[in-house]
């Protein structure tokens, strides 16, 4: 079978255009809003919790009235379930000890490897988060 020049050209533009907006396309794809009224616990500054979203736990933090945080919650040692310590302000994992800043960053070990971070953000009632 003969593909003419035309079909070609409009063939590969296509595809082009494909992949330039597939970053794009997959980022929209992957933000998701979650609604405050559904999440009682982050309807203050110094709440957390976890929830399942897409499949996937995911802790947040509201660290103050306008801004929250959301972390993966498996700790990056030995896979242990990390909580938020309100009274100390970071996130602790109670299996071995090691402690995690508001970055994710550690700050006691023995885990070596931050935890991993989701973009997050209060947009009025609700939770805008980035699973990337
Ligand atoms: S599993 Fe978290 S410190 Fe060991």
């Amino acid at each position: 079978m003969m593909v003419d020049r035309r079909s070609f050209i409009r063939c590969v533009g296509a595809l082009f255009g494909i992949f330039m907006t597939l970053p794009t396309r997959l980022a929209r794809a992957k933000s998701l809003a979650i609604p405050i009224a559904k999440a009682k616990k982050l309807e203050k500054a110094g709440g957390s919790m976890i929830l399942k979203v897409k499949g996937q736990q995911v802790l947040f933090i509201r660290d103050t009235e306008e801004t929250i945080r959301a972390f993966d919650p498996i700790c990056t040692h030995k896979g242990c379930t990390v909580v938020f310590n309100k009274d100390a302000g970071r996130i602790e994992c109670p299996c071995h000890q090691s402690a995690f800043n508001l970055e994710g960053g550690v700050v006691r070990g023995p885990a070596s490897r931050s935890l991993k971070t989701y973009d997050a953000k209060l947009d009025g009632q609700r939770i805008v988060l980035s699973l990337n």
